[in-house]
């Protein structure tokens, strides 16, 4: 065999025992590069008789393009062997089930919020809505709250800066004055919403929420608020034989005044920790509407009559789920709200 042809030889049987790219670069280089066997080759053909040159350079000519062949086939094979392996790594599974979206959930407050309104509105009462940021008429004075009064002060109260007369509410009975200006009797109706007080520790919140009801038209009685209230909670406790007593207490808006309890929801009436070993749970403020509020919005005091109270749909929730820390509800933890999807 010549020399040519042993070169072309050797340069395929190198090729094609190299595995990787680089390694073929360096290869071709040793070849075809600029001091490669195939190029001091063509460099000789100058110094041969000029009768020999044609044939000596056609043949070397011949050998590079083979040579150059032999390269081109096995960086083929080998580009085509590292996609292979790049699939195989990569390969998807096309039958795994996907992961699909989170579901999200109501909030355990709010779910407590529907309930109460679902009831009420199942006995004909309508619900109102009004403004976090109130004045103090409709905050106080039209509730028959004295200047001097506690729940005025600057403890008890967040006032709005450079805005002489408006705070945050402190309770949602200013809804229903702004309800009693805009409707006569017959009113029924509840209000729920964010209220705001300087308050804070585990079962005080200075955001929290109440749900207040009034029931104004004739011959409304302190019995008619014992039913309505009593039967509210046997229904949103689902527990039919659930007790509520009355005890006397003191609003400005109300005359007479109430506290209401009711059985221990936990151990029925018999004690238990929740309680205190009382068997009662404190529930709601209530009472008859004063005179003075009728008067403050035009409802002639000596036609009507009529019940407020006013009651915590966080400690309702509190008790239905058996949550024990009241800031839960605020914290935004998804691992406490999610339990309750
Ligand atoms: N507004 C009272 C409070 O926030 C609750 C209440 C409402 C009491 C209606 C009596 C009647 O404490």
């Amino acid at each position: 065999m010549s020399e040519i042809e042993q070169l072309v030889a050797q340069a395929t049987a190198e090729f094609s025992g190299i595995g990787d790219a680089a390694a073929l670069e360096q290869a071709k280089a040793r070849y075809l590069g600029k001091s490669g066997s195939v190029t001091e080759l063509l460099k000789g053909l100058g110094k041969l008789a000029p009768e020999e040159r044609k044939s000596a350079g056609a043949a070397i000519n011949s050998a590079k393009e083979r040579i150059e062949a032999a390269l081109n086939a096995r960086r083929d094979a080998l580009r085509h062997a590292a996609l292979e392996e790049q699939l195989k790594v990569e390969a998807l599974d096309i039958t795994l089930p996907g992961r699909g979206l989170p579901t999200g959930g109501l909030h355990p407050v709010t779910r407590t919020l529907e309930r109460i309104e679902a009831l009420f509105r199942s006995i004909g009462f309508d619900v109102a809505d009004g403004p976090e940021i109130e004045d103090d008429f409709h905050n106080f004075t039209a509730l028959n709250t004295p200047e001097n009064h506690p729940a005025r002060s600057m403890h008890d109260t967040f006032y709005l800066e450079n805005a002489p007369g408006l705070l945050l509410r402190t309770h949602t009975s200013p809804i229903q004055v702004r309800y009693m200006e805009t409707h006569k009797p017959p009113i029924r109706v509840i209000a729920p919403g964010r209220v705001y007080r300087v308050d804070s520790d585990a079962t005080h919140s200075p955001m929290f929420h109440q749900v207040e009801g009034l029931w104004i038209d004739e011959d409304v009685s302190f019995a008619d608020l014992k039913g309505v209230f009593t039967d509210f909670l046997r229904n949103f406790f689902e527990k039919p034989d659930l007790r509520t007593r009355f005890r006397p207490s003191f609003f400005p808006f109300t005359e007479p005044s109430a506290e209401i309890d009711m059985s221990c929801v936990f151990c029925d009436g018999n004690g238990c920790r929740v309680c205190s070993h009382t068997g009662w749970l404190e529930i709601a403020g209530s009472g008859m509407v004063h005179p003075n509020v009728l008067r403050h919005v035009g409802i002639d005091s000596e036609k009507y009559t009529g019940f407020a109270f006013g009651m915590g749909p966080d400690r309702l929730t509190m008790l239905r789920y058996g949550v024990n820390d009241l800031r839960l509800f605020f914290d935004g933890d998804l691992r406490f709200l999610s339990q309750f999807r």
